[in-house]
């Protein structure tokens, strides 16, 4: 069914139909729609556009479809062009010509976009409680080695010993930026369109407030031909996506690597892992490696978006269909990947002895030696040098840092006196950085407590919102 004629001779051409149908991937926005009309129907009765008893009628069909819908029983049929337009032919077949009436004072302009920040307040909440968990899981590993020493990495070279349960929870750390991004997001997000009609608002309309306030918006948005044309909170929500799946991606790169025969610190459990068909020894990390591959699709629904908007004249062009697929192709795949990531790293175990013997090899305890000199009052660029040096040494001589003597020291440089040797071992110099951003296990505990209280207040609050959501919409 169209949603025009008069001025038509013929029905629109197979191929225009097939190009321009949407109903195969807008479907899923039909909960949404029927909320916005009943709100939108609210309004028509209140302008007295429709009678009170045809309202009840319209009504009253559309709860049966949305349960309809809901249940599985109703679907759209080959001929419905979009969301919008199946969802009239059902209500008319339910209640005949009278469900036209829904058409006034409202556009499938304002109505797409309505639908899409509708769908997309709940949706994104969704990720944020899958967010919210992996952050925690992490944050719960983590603890359990705040005491590991491993070697930390810059270029990935060995640097500085840190903590491992520090190098586990930055990953949480990085989730609770996207947190707040989508609380952010939600706030500038909340403000209805509905009313806006065409671009133009609509005298049938004179109040949208109370609509927008039917389906739980804060308020109304402030420019119609704006608000029909602005994709910016699509936009948002695909980078939001793109930034947790670039996330995702380096858990995915780390993982990887931590599993290999080289690294040998994380197992995989079986049910994270998968095998070879053909070389039996093999264990693969395909939950990571395909975290990693994944985030490129991400970035590629961003820019498909970004490039739809650009230079488009303002108020509704046809163009705009194109930020759903991209949207829930995101989506569809994040609600696939972080339960995947979540359970792998719920499951995996860590190899302590490997991870600790790795921190004990190298000269990762160089910096200790110039801090050593600095707090006795030799330049640090000095200092650095004076280190450079010792690594020297040990390099030609086949030695570890730890098993120098007081004598070697001495001969390299008269200021590195026996006082260095106790610091010259990795727990030490994790000990030692007692700030807030410090390595030692009793800050990186105290950091990774405090952030586990800020997930869980994001997590109450997505839970929160997603209620009254429901309530608000009746979904
Ligand atoms: N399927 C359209 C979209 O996704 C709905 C709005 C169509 N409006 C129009 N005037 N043809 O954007």
């Amino acid at each position: 069914m169209n949603l025009w004629g008069g001025r038509f001779d013929s029905l629109p051409s197979d191929s225009l139909f097939a190009l321009s149908r949407s109903i195969h991937f807008d479907w899923r926005l039909a909960r949404y729609d029927i909320a916005s009309s009943l709100a939108h129907l609210a309004s028509l009765v209140a302008g007295k556009v429709v009678l009170e008893e045809d309202a009840k009628i319209i009504s009253q069909a559309l709860r049966e479809i949305s349960q309809g819908i809901a249940s599985g029983e109703i679907h759209p049929g080959p001929d419905d062009e979009d969301v919008h337009s199946a969802l009239e032919r059902l209500l008319k077949e339910r209640v005949g010509q009278v469900g036209g009436s829904l058409r006034a004072g409202r556009s499938r302009n304002d109505q797409i976009v309505t639908d899409l920040k509708l769908f997309l307040l709940v949706e994104m909440r969704e990720i944020a409680l899958k967010v919210g968990s992996l952050a925690r899981t992490i944050l719960d590993r983590a603890d359990q080695c705040v005491d590991l020493i491993a070697p930390g990495f810059t270029h990935m070279q060995h640097a500085q010993p840190v903590s491992f349960g520090q190098e586990l929870a930055k990953h949480a750390f990085a989730l609770e930026r996207d947190l707040s991004r989508i609380s952010s997001w939600a706030a500038r997000t909340d403000l209805s369109p509905l009313g806006s009609g065409a671009l133009a608002g609509s005298s049938l309309v004179p109040n949208p407030k109370k609509a927008a306030a039917m389906l739980g918006f804060s308020g109304v948005v402030g420019n119609s031909i704006d608000a029909v044309s602005e994709r910016d909170f699509v936009a948002e929500a695909l980078f939001i996506l793109s930034m947790i799946s670039i996330h995702l991606s380096r858990i995915g790169e780390e993982f990887t690597l931590y599993t290999s025969q080289e690294f040998g610190w994380v197992l995989l459990a079986d049910e994270y892992s998968t095998g070879s068909s053909i070389m039996p020894q093999k264990k693969n990390p395909d939950v990571a490696e395909l975290a990693r591959g994944k985030a490129g699709r991400a970035i590629g629904n961003l820019t498909a978006l970004l490039t739809v908007l650009k230079g488009l004249p303002f108020s509704y062009n046809r163009d705009l269909q194109e930020d759903k697929e991209p949207i829930f192709d995101s989506l569809e795949t994040l609600n696939l990947l972080l339960p995947a990531i979540d359970g792998m790293i719920g499951t995996a175990t860590f190899v302590k002895e490997k991870i600790e013997m790795a921190s004990s090899q190298g000269f990762l305890l160089a910096t200790e030696i110039a801090d050593f000199l600095a707090i006795r009052g030799v330049p640090f660029s000095e200092g650095h040098e004076i280190a450079g040096k010792v690594v020297k040494h040990c390099e030609t001589n086949a030695l570890e840092l730890s098993s120098l003597s007081k004598t070697d020291l001495a001969a390299i440089d008269p200021r590195l006196t026996e006082e260095l040797m106790p610091l010259l071992n990795v727990r030490g110099a994790v000990e030692s950085r007692r700030s807030s951003l410090g390595t030692s296990p009793a800050s990186v505990e105290k950091a990774n407590r405090m952030l586990f209280a800020q997930i869980e207040e994001f997590e109450a609050n997505a839970r929160h919102e997603l209620e009254r959501l429901s309530k608000v919409l009746d979904l």
